[in-house]
């Protein structure tokens, strides 16, 4: 059985998803659609893929495919599902589910009117250290978790859409917040029921990419339903690299997932040299180069459990439903940084 495939954008996702489908036996890439016409003919060369280049996305929904992967600014993710899904694909689709819960919303109803699923795509959920950790919390080794933290800093996005309000939705919030609110709703098993939250602008000029109208940097403590309080550290303006990592402290013990720099390689460097990891603003001095970056983050497990679920006609853990809570929890956290109080999260209900 072959599992065809067709993805829309061709920058950073979109090259880990070409780089994940091209590693699983029975998955073939039918095309690429993209604006930008020379990244898209590189991921095409680069991962061998056999379908052509479509500029307008609606020729590549056209095509025969079993599913879409949405590797497009958070902007687009709503136009973009609700075509595809009405096209009768599944969708993979990239964190954020949508840029607010009204579109999400959206979405979920579109996949179960068409009846199809949503893939919704926390890579962190399937990376191995994070898998490791929620083996270990179920088995009881650190007992009932009453607090944690979760931290994500890098020194900022790569594209000018990630800056603006329209385009993004929000900031490291809605960018990286979304990724540790996922991983800690899944490590504690429970809702969270009140959030607090606080941002900033640090950097507002950002070069070649304009002002920054989001906020680079967040703050926030999750209050679960079981009364575990967990912080979240979201940051834009932290030059090095990428720092991913999630403490949990239970009654019976402690974890600390740091996939980022706990990797088997520590290099000091005063030349520098060509890539250490995604966002890392320097090679020279201390890095911390991750060898099979993208196993490590978890995207060819994630890819690999997608197809799975498809071919066997199963839901996943990350589905459309679970996207759409997280992002309930980043919208009642977006709404306590304007009224600077402990605000309720609000689930919309669904069937
Ligand atoms: N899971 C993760 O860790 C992770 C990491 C990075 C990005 N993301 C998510 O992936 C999504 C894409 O982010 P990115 O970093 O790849 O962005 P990017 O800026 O690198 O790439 C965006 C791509 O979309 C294409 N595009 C824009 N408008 C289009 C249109 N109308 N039709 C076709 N193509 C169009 C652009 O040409 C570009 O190739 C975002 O939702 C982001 O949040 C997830």
């Amino acid at each position: 059985m072959v599992i065809k495939v067709g993805i829309i954008g061709s920058g950073f996702i979109a090259e880990h998803h070409c780089f994940a489908f091209s590693q699983i036996p029975g998955v073939k890439i039918i095309g690429i659609s993209s604006l930008d016409q020379d990244s898209a003919l590189k991921l095409i060369e680069k991962f061998n893929i056999a379908g052509p280049y479509f500029k307008d996305y609606h020729d590549l929904l056209s095509q025969v495919c079993d599913a879409i992967s949405i590797c497009l600014p958070n902007s687009l993710h709503h136009e973009v599902s609700l075509a595809a899904l009405s096209q009768g694909k599944h969708i993979f689709i990239e964190k954020p589910l949508a840029r607010n819960v009204a579109e999400g919303l959206e979405i979920v109803k579109a996949a179960q009117k068409a009846k199809k699923t949503i893939f919704y795509c926390e890579n962190n959920i399937y990376a191995p250290s994070f898998v490791k950790a929620k083996e270990l919390v179920d088995g009881g080794a650190i007992g009932k978790i009453y607090m944690g933290r979760g931290r994500e800093h890098h020194s900022g996005p790569h594209s000018a859409w990630f800056y603006k309000q329209k385009l993004a939705g929000g900031g490291a919030l809605i960018d990286l917040g979304i990724h540790d609110i996922a991983c800690l709703v899944w490590y504690l098993n429970e809702d969270v029921e009140k959030v607090f939250c606080q941002t900033s602008i640090v950097s507002p000029d950002r070069g070649e990419f304009g002002q920054c109208e989001v906020e680079d940097n967040a703050m926030g403590i999750l209050y679960f339903e079981n009364g575990a309080q967990v912080s979240i550290e979201e940051s834009w303006t932290a030059p090095s690299s990428f720092d991913v990592k999630i403490e949990l402290y239970g009654t019976k013990g402690q974890i600390i997932v740091n996939p980022s720099h706990m990797a088997p390689l520590e290099v000091f460097s005063e030349n520098g040299f060509g890539y250490a990891v995604e966002k890392a603003s320097t090679t020279k001095g201390w890095t911390f180069p991750i060898p099979a970056e993208s196993w490590t983050f978890g995207y060819p497990q994630e890819m690999q459990h997608f197809i799975n679920c498809i071919v066997e006609e199963r839901i996943p853990y990350t589905d459309g439903k679970f996207g759409l809570k997280i992002l309930a929890i980043v919208e009642a956290m977006y709404k306590s940084t304007q009224s600077g109080k402990i605000e309720v999260v609000f689930y919309p209900k669904i069937e």
